[in-house]
């Protein structure tokens, strides 16, 4: 059981961690879950590929999502041994044959998804034409607008498209239609023109579908004029969902990964050096911060301990604020963090830094390259910095963060 504490300044008070620290927040988990639930009409399916951590899976459950988007046989395992009565959706479109067999078999997975007629037959084959596959096609969309695009690798189109649909509606006990639209999605209308284009291929395939899954991409504001507006995503949802042609009581999912856990987590580092106006930190672009290197995010942070054990015993913190760049432990050159990150102008060795919404993508993705990527990991209490769901205020707002 990690231990819980109310807030990272407290936590510091009795320690001086030498690893970074990750620090889950359940109420954010709650509070996400519980945003898409009354703002979505249809079933949430969380993408454990953005966060796998046992006890985010067990809160994210806990508050009533039974659906989970699984990429591979390890993701199948930890969900089915994790959540009991979990439904287990299959969406990487190419799988290998083996974990199709054991998927099937070994785990009662029913639920996939392709993208070409040759995953079909794989699955076909594999399940020996089994009659119970609920089967979507991936259809590609525009994905331009978001941060991190998928187009290029996955999604049927055009005429192909067409035929598949009508080959899985002939195979399968039932067809589902899905897109991504691409990871922090910069463009709530992008979901409304993949649904319309879906029921355009649907339509002249000839074909109804039971399921229709709008996919990821929900973004989170990271950063000033970042979108923080998720009403409007669902809304442009909404209001396109009678473009598809369904059978009468067909099912609608969403399946977020990022929006339902990017706010679960935020990350203590320190700061080991200071060369100017850039700061050499404990963790970086091959550990939780991949996505501050790798995509120039500018995570919210603060700076929430301060040294005072060298020769001045009285050293404050100034508000005056300055932009530094952040470079991780490892020996990389690329394991760098443009920001601007703002943080106060005195900053200096030994102090302590909360880099908020690491949740999404940053667990997962560190490595032990160098021989980093150790953490130790608690509970805290108190509130995520600037959240997507809660009302901009004096103390949550990124602005005042940044400027
Ligand atoms: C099939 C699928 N579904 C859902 C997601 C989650 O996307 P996001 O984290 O942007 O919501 C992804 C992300 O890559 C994905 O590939």
């Amino acid at each position: 059981m990690r231990p819980t504490y109310f807030s990272a300044e407290q936590y510091l008070k009795q320690r001086r961690p030498i690893d970074p620290v990750r620090c889950f927040r359940s109420s954010a988990i709650e509070r996400a879950v519980s945003w898409f639930q009354s703002h979505f009409s249809g079933q949430l399916i969380y993408a454990v590929k953005a966060n796998m951590t046992p006890d985010v899976i067990q809160l994210i459950a806990q508050n009533g999502v039974r659906n989970f988007d699984v990429a591979s046989l390890t993701e199948v395992d930890l969900i089915y041994h994790g959540v009991q009565g979990a439904n287990l959706f299959y969406m990487n479109p190419v799988k290998s044959r083996a974990h199709i067999r054991s998927a099937y078999y070994d785990y009662g997975v029913r639920c996939f998804s392709i993208d070409h007629v040759d995953e079909l037959e794989k699955i076909l084959t594999v399940t020996e034409q089994a009659k119970d596959l609920t089967i979507f096609v991936r259809l590609h969309c525009d994905d331009s607008g978001s941060v991190l695009p998928l187009g290029k690798k996955y999604g049927a189109e055009g005429l192909q498209a067409i035929e598949l649909l009508q080959l899985v509606r002939q195979k399968a006990e039932r067809l589902g239609v899905t897109f991504h639209v691409g990871s922090q999605a910069m463009h709530a209308e992008r979901y409304g023109e993949a649904i319309r284009y879906a029921g355009d291929l649907v339509r002249r395939a000839g074909v109804m579908a039971e399921l229709l899954n709008v996919g990821g991409g929900f973004p989170i504001f990271y950063k000033e004029g970042d979108p923080a507006d998720l009403s409007s995503y669902m809304l442009n949802i909404e209001q396109s969902l009678e473009a598809l042609p369904m059978v009468q009581g067909g099912e609608v999912f969403a399946e977020p990964g990022r929006a339902l856990v990017a706010e679960a987590e935020s990350l203590i580092v320190r700061v080991d050096a200071r060369r100017d106006n850039e700061l050499f930190i404990n963790d970086g672009g091959y550990g939780v911060l991949y996505d501050a290197a790798n995509c120039d995010w500018v995570f919210p942070v603060r700076l929430i301990a301060h040294d005072t054990s060298g020769h001045d015993k009285k050293r404050s913190v100034t508000s005056e604020l300055t932009g530094f760049q952040l470079w991780g432990p490892t020996c990389d050159a690329a394991d760098h963090m443009k920001g601007p990150f703002f943080l106060p102008a005195n900053v200096q060795e030994g102090d302590y830094l909360e880099i908020h919404k690491t949740g999404a993508y940053g667990g997962v993705m560190a490595s032990g390259f160098n021989g980093f990527g150790c953490y130790e990991e608690i509970f805290l209490e108190d509130d995520v910095m600037a959240s997507n769901f809660v009302p901009a205020t004096e103390s949550n707002n990124i602005i005042k963060f940044i400027s």
